[in-house]
């Protein structure tokens, strides 16, 4: 049995005190009801230090949005993978499709990352997702198996038992458009014989398929219980504690 985890991708919302007040109220309502579901936030990069130190890792596990290609050096404003380690931090979002848009991140940088993720013992958190005119031309399946062998069959194969990815469809993210539960479904279950074939039958199955795309408080349930998705990657649902919580309720 994988074990679902629900992660919250803040973005580039909420400001210092708002930020650190919802990681501790969320941190508490997880102590108190114990959820089946594994937690992940994603911060700002300049809260991690401060948000790490004020929440219990037990219950509440706290995630990069993004790291540097690079081991270390001239690279202004990058933040490495070494220096995510060196204060703590265990997860990194990889290949969001908003960095993939707006960085230009491409499959060689995506790489590179993941490289750097995995020598400095973080667990990659990669989002892959076709657009809406790949979906619209029926050519979503082989865009979903390229973004993820151009990157996974570059890594050392050893290190992939420590993958989580997210299947975010781009036009269900900020969309209010979910994708259906048998839409997500019929994805993961493809994923997992693309990893199946490439990786083997040990990693297809373990291999923790995130959901991502306007989840929230009304769809979780139903998306969740698919036998392929392991959880999700929420976006604007997880600044809100009450939605936020009662998707990581929906996730058992
Ligand atoms: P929304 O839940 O706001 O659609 O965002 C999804 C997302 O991009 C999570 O990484």
């Amino acid at each position: 049995m994988r074990k679902k985890i629900v992660a919250g991708n803040w973005k580039m919302n909420l400001k210092f005190e708002e930020a650190l007040q919802l990681a501790i109220d969320l941190n508490g309502w997880i102590a108190d009801n114990q959820p089946e579901a594994e937690v992940i936030i994603a911060p700002s990069s300049i809260y991690l230090p401060t948000l790490l130190e004020n929440v219990d890792e037990q219950f509440l596990k706290i995630s990069a949005q993004d790291l540097s290609a690079h081991e270390k050096g001239a690279y202004t404003g990058d933040i490495s993978a070494e220096q995510l380690d060196s204060i703590g931090l265990d997860f990194s979002l990889i290949g969001h499709s908003e960095r993939r848009t707006y960085q230009h991140e491409d499959a060689e940088v995506l790489e590179q990352k993941m490289k750097q993720a995995f020598a400095h013992q973080i667990y990659p958190i990669f989002c892959f997702g076709e657009n809406l005119e790949q979906r619209e031309n029926n050519t979503h399946f082989e865009v979903v198996e390229s973004q993820l062998l151009d990157v996974l069959a570059k890594q050392d194969k050893e290190l992939l038992n420590k993958l989580i990815l997210a299947y975010e469809p781009v036009w269900a993210i900020g969309t209010g458009k979910t994708a259906s539960p048998e839409q997500a479904q019929e994805m993961h279950v493809y994923v997992r014989e693309v990893l199946d074939k490439n990786f083997g039958a040990e990693i297809a199955n373990s291999t923790p398929i995130l959901y991502g795309g306007s989840v929230n408080a009304e769809n979780a349930e139903n998306l969740f219980s698919q036998n392929d998705i392991d959880g999700g990657l929420v976006g604007s649902a997880s600044l809100q504690l009450d939605q936020f919580t009662q998707i990581i309720m929906a996730a058992q």
